[in-house]
């Protein structure tokens, strides 16, 4: 494929079929993480791979609504930051986290970012700390997002082109 077909065939899959994801698969996807573009270089981004289903649920329900679908996944993974040596640590998680969507789009599986950063629980606790206590992953780190993946159990329709913002696209003009 293409990525000018991957960029259109890629959605927001969150419903998959028990299907798991296959090693090699999973190796792939990390590798786009693991080559994406970071500010100086400086890939100081970590990644949490969770399969187990016990874990996908307890994930599932860190923040107030808008992450369940994780619990249905054969697989999600956690992109972690590291603000202490990263000042665009955001910037850097976000890039990993869409190649890894791009990546899975091209080998024909679906996934869906749940966002994590910013985000609580209904009593105002932090999804980020609720995460934190289930993984055991250091201060120094903080979630941007959870990505699910899985062999989709849906169709969707790809990206229409005559849906596109064109009108937010500006083309600078030197004034005479
Ligand atoms: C920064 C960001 C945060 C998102 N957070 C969530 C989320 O918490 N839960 C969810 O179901 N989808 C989330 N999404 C997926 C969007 O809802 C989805 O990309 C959007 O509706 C467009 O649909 P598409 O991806 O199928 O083109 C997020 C996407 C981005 C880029």
């Amino acid at each position: 494929m293409d990525f000018k077909d991957i960029v259109k065939k890629r959605r927001s899959f969150r419903k998959f079929t028990e299907d798991p994801i296959a090693p090699e698969e999973l190796q792939t996807i990390l590798r786009a993480a693991l080559m994406s573009p970071t500010s100086k270089s400086c890939r100081s981004w970590e990644f949490i791979v969770v399969d187990d289903k016990d874990m996908l649920y307890k994930i599932s329900r860190c923040k107030a609504a808008g992450s369940e679908f994780i619990e249905a996944a054969p697989l999600a993974i956690v992109v972690l930051g590291n603000a202490e040596n990263d000042d665009v640590w955001v910037e850097d998680a976000s890039i990993a986290a869409v190649s890894m969507q791009y990546q899975a789009t091209e080998l024909g599986l679906g996934s869906c970012w749940a966002q994590v950063r910013k985000r609580m629980m209904a009593d105002g606790t932090q999804s980020d700390d609720i995460l934190r206590m289930l993984l055991g992953y250091s201060n120094s780190l903080s979630a941007v997002c959870i990505v699910a993946f899985g062999h989709p159990s849906i169709e969707r329709k790809e990206q229409d082109e005559s849906k596109l913002k064109w009108e937010n696209v500006h083309i600078y003009e030197k004034p005479e």
